[in-house]
C-alpha cells in the first residue's frame, strides 16, 4: 500500500478545471478520480483509499463564502484524519485559505493556479501523508511486544542440520512456512529467525497468538475496524494484517483459530485483500505468513475442527522440529548458554556445571523441551549453594524420563485421561487393582482403557 501510487482525489465544480487538473497531474505520473460536488467527493472516499485530496472550497449552490468546501473539509478529515487535503480559494480570498488550514486543511493554492506550485504542494503533502499513515502504524506496533532481534538460536545436534538447512533455503522466498513442534521446542524462536533472514528484515514480524483472541474481536484485531464500526470503537484501528505490511506476520498456536473463523482468514491468506470492521473499502497487503503449532494439524484436519484449504496455503512449507530429547547434543550447549544468562542476570558470575548435573541434564526426557531447561538452568543460578551447579540443584523429576507425553499439557480429554491413568500405573508400581481403585474404576473398566490407549500394564 504505497501511497504515493494512490490516486489524488480532486473536487470541483468546474468541469473545464477538472480535466485541466487532471492533465497536469497526469503528466507527473499521478493517477485522479474527478468528483463534480462535495457529496460525490466523500461517497468516494468512503469506499476507496487516496493519496490526497485537492478540493475546490467555492460550488455553485453557494459560490464566494466557501462554506460549501470548508464543510466537505472537514467532512474528509473526519473520516479520514490521516488524508492530506488541499484547498483551493479564489484569488484574494486569504482568510477563506487561513479557515481551511485551521480546519486540517495541509496547503493551500490559490486560483489560478501556478503549476510549478500546485504540483510541489501535493507532491509535499502527499509524502507528508504517506510519513503520518507510517508513523500511525510505528505506534500501533510498538504497542506490541517484539522478540528480541539478535536472540541465540543453539542448533548443533546432528537432527537439527536439515532443519537449519531448510529454513536457509526458504528464509529468503516468501513462501508462507508452517513450523511443527511440541511446546517449548523453539518454535517462535524459528519464526523470529525466519524474519531476520528473509528480504522482510528490515520490516515489522507482528505476532498474534492466535489462541488468546476471544472469537468476538477476533475480526477487528486481525483486520482493524473504522470508527463507529461497534460501540467501543472511538478511533480508527488497525488490524495486524495491516501492521504487518510488507512485513511478516506470525500466527501462533494457528490450530486454535476458531473454525468459524477460519474462512474469514483463508480470503486474505489467498488474495491478500480485506476490509476493516465497518468499512466498505477493500485494503490490499503484502504479506508473509510464518504459523506454527504444537498441535497435531493433520488430526485436526482429519477430525473437521481445521480447514484443509487453510492449511494448504499456510504449509506451503512445513518446518518440524524436533523435540529435545531427540537431539540430546543440544542440551549441553544449551545449558550452558542458559546458565550464562541467569548468572548475567542475577550477578552470579562464575557459575559453572557440574559433570554429573550435565550427564542429569543429558539424560532427562525434557517433556517441556529448550523452555523446561531454561526455567531449570534459571531456577538452579537462583537455588545453587556454591558457584558449581550440582545435580541436587534441579528438581528434574525421573518419574517424567518414562512418560514422555505426560507432563506436556494437553487440552484433549483423551489425552488428560492417559495421563492418569500412566500417572496413577507408576504411583501404584503396576498393580492393576490398586491403580483401578485410585481411578475409581473398576478392574474391567481399567484394562477397556489400557487396550484402548495403548498401555502396556505389567503387573
Ligand atoms: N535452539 C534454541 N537456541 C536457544 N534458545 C532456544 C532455542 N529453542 C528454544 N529456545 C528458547 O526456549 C524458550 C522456548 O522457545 P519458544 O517459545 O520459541 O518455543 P515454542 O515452541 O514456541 O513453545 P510453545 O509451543 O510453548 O509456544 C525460549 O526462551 C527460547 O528463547
Ligand atoms: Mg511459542
Amino acid at each position: 500500500m504505497a501511497d504515493e501510487t494512490l490516486p489524488i482525489l480532486i473536487a470541483d465544480d468546474q468541469r473545464d478545471v477538472l480535466e485541466a487538473l487532471r492533465l497536469l497531474l497526469k503528466s507527473e505520473g499521478h493517477t485522479c478520480k474527478t468528483y463534480g460536488d462535495p457529496a460525490a467527493a466523500l461517497a468516494a472516499l468512503k469506499s476507496n483509499a487516496f493519496a490526497a485530496a485537492l478540493i475546490d472550497l467555492n460550488y455553485t449552490r453557494d459560490t464566494t463564502s466557501g462554506r460549501e468546501g470548508l464543510e466537505l473539509l472537514k467532512a474528509l478529515k473526519q473520516a479520514e484524519p490521516e488524508l492530506p487535503v488541499v484547498a483551493m480559494t479564489a484569488w484574494g480570498s486569504i482568510n477563506l485559505a487561513v479557515e481551511a488550514m485551521r480546519l486540517g486543511a495541509g496547503d493551500f493554492i490559490e486560483k489560478p493556479w501556478d503549476n510549478t506550485r500546485l504540483i510541489s504542494v501535493l507532491r509535499n503533502q502527499i509524502a507528508l501523508g504517506a510519513a503520518a499513515r507510517r508513523e500511525q502504524k510505528l505506534r500501533a506496533e510498538n504497542s506490541l511486544l517484539r522478540g528480541d532481534t539478535d536472540e541465540e538460536f543453539i542448533a548443533q545436534s546432528r537432527a537439527m542440520q536439515p532443519v537449519l538447512a531448510l529454513i536457509e533455503r526458504v528464509a529468503p522466498t516468501d513462501a508462507n512456512i508452517l513450523v511443527l513442534g511440541e511446546n517449548g521446542t523453539g518454535k517462535g524462536v524459528i519464526a523470529r529467525l525466519i524474519h531476520r533472514r528473509s528480504k522482510r528484515a528490515e520490516r515489522t514480524l507482528v505476532k498474534v497468538n492466535m489462541g488468546g483472541i476471544a472469537e468476538s474481536v477476533f475480526e477487528a484485531e486481525m483486520f482493524g475496524h473504522v470508527r463507529g464500526a461497534f460501540t467501543d470503537a472511538k478511533a480508527d484501528r488497525v488490524g495486524r494484517f495491516e501492521l504487518a505490511d510488507d512485513g511478516t506476520l506470525f500466527l501462533d498456536e494457528i490450530a486454535n483459530i476458531p473454525y468459524a473463523q477460519q474462512a474469514k482468514l483463508l480470503r486474505i491468506v489467498e488474495e491478500g485483500e480485506f476490509e476493516r470492521v465497518g468499512s466498505s473499502r477493500t485494503l490490499k497487503v503484502d504479506v508473509r505468513l510464518i504459523a506454527a503449532t504444537n498441535a497435531d494439524i493433520g488430526a485436526e484436519v482429519a477430525a473437521g475442527r481445521f480447514r484443509k484449504d487453510l492449511l494448504f496455503r499456510l504449509n506451503t512449507v512445513e518446518i518440524h522440529l524436533p523435540p529435545l530429547r531427540e537431539r540430546r547434543e543440544d542440551i549441553a550447549p544449551l545449558a550452558q548458554s542458559f546458565l550464562a544468562r541467569s548468572a548475567r542476570r542475577y550477578q552470579r558470575a562464575g557459575m559453572q556445571l557440574s559433570a554429573d548435573a550435565l550427564r542429569a541434564l543429558e539424560q532427562y526426557s525434557w517433556p517441556g523441551n529448550v523452555r523446561e531447561l531454561s526455567h531449570v538452568m534459571e531456577r538452579a543460578v537462583l537455588t545453587a549453594n556454591a558457584n558449581e551447579v550440582q545435580q541436587l540443584d534441579f528438581s528434574l523429576q525421573p518419574s517424567l524420563a518414562t512418560a514422555p507425553a505426560a507432563a506436556a499439557p494437553s487440552m484433549r480429554l483423551d489425552d488428560a485421561e492417559q495421563d492418569m491413568i500412566r500417572g496413577a500405573l507408576e504411583r501404584c508400581g503396576g498393580n492393576i487393582q490398586k491403580t483401578a481403585e485410585m481411578l475409581g474404576l473398576s478392574r474391567a473398566a481399567l484394562y477397556r482403557r489400557l487396550e484402548k490407549f495403548g498401555i502396556r500394564a505389567t503387573e
